[in-house]
């Protein structure tokens, strides 16, 4: 198994952040990169704001919160961020050309040894993994959002994924807290593909105007007993992101994937959920990660 000390996450954005969160807290140097500087620099003060909470909460002492705190860098370009480390997670949006775009570079950056991982929740891990030199060292780590809370992690085997860089990856998903699920490469995987169907679903019932979306949120919650209405999940998930994993689904698995008219019209409009404050519902006060 390879040794890992440095890990660097490529975009800072909803799930970037979490995921240098739960990889400080891990013991890990961790490196956070994102082509706004803005978003590293919000990046910084929620993840900051997130372990004092932990604090007040009793999950983590104030030496812990320091020491994890103390653990983040943040870089102003990919090759800042990536030379040194043992792992790279990318976890920019997720479009197929982004991501071969940072792992060719990634891949002429990084030491040979480096393991390169994709947050992506849907897209071929073999497709971006055959733009390097080193497909054997790519793999899918698939975290949850709010990843800090979410105990899973998928982690994805591409066609060409050696068994020591699965074993490597299983073992920084449990020091990082999390239970792992390594499965075989397909779309969507487990969690994205059977998500994105209910989603969609749940749109579609929206567009046909048979409950509301509180209701179906409803439903959901109190008659199948999900955590969560699949209405509040997709403000949480970003609209944007569920509709690129449909679009991708539909290419793949065909018709019965295809993106309800309604939720590609409120990505239109601008309505992306909670990060844009307006999705299915409103947000007047965007929220700052909970504890
Ligand atoms: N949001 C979720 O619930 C969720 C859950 C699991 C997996 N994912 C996956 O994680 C990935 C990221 O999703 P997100 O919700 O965090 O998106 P996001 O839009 O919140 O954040 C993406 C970040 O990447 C940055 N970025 C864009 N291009 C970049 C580049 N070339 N270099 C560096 N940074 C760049 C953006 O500035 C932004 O801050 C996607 O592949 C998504 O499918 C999302």
């Amino acid at each position: 198994m390879a040794e890992v000390k440095t890990v660097a996450v490529i975009g800072a954005g909803t799930m970037g952040r979490g995921i240098a969160y739960v990889a400080a807290l891990g013991g890990y140097r961790t490196v956070l990169e994102d082509l706004l500087p803005n978003a590293l620099r919000k990046a910084e003060s929620e993840i900051r704001s997130q372990l004092d909470k932990a604090v007040e909460l009793g999950k983590v002492s104030v030496g812990v919160a320091d020491a994890t705190f103390s653990r983040i860098e943040y870089a102003a370009s990919v090759e800042e961020a990536a030379r040194e480390a043992d792992l790279v997670i990318e976890a920019v949006p997720e479009e197929m050309e982004s991501k071969i775009e940072i792992f060719t570079l990634l891949d002429k950056i990084c030491r040979p040894g480096t393991i390169l991982a994709s947050n992506t929740s849907s897209l071929s891990i073999t497709e971006i993994a055959s733009v390097t030199y080193r497909a054997e060292k790519c793999l899918g780590m698939h975290f949850f959002n709010p990843v800090h809370k979410m105990k899973l992690l998928e982690i994805v085997r591409a066609l060409e994924t050696d068994d020591d860089t699965l074993a490597t990856a299983v073992e920084v998903g449990r020091r990082m807290g999390k239970e792992v699920v390594a499965i075989k490469e397909s779309p969507g995987f487990i969690t994205s593909r059977i998500n994105a169907m209910i989603g969609n679903e749940a749109f579609y019932m929206l567009q046909e105007g048979i409950a509301s979306a509180g209701d179906i949120d409803k439903a959901l919650k109190l008659g199948l007993n999900h955590p969560m209405g699949p209405f509040e999940l997709v403000d949480l998930v970003g609209l944007d992101t569920r509709l690129h994993i449909l679009d991708y689904l539909h290419k793949t698995f065909g018709e019965k994937y295809r993106p309800a008219p309604l939720l590609v019209q409120y990505v239109k409009a601008g309505r992306l959920g909670r990060k844009s404050r307006r999705g299915v519902y409103e947000y007047p006060e965007q929220d700052a990660i909970e504890a």
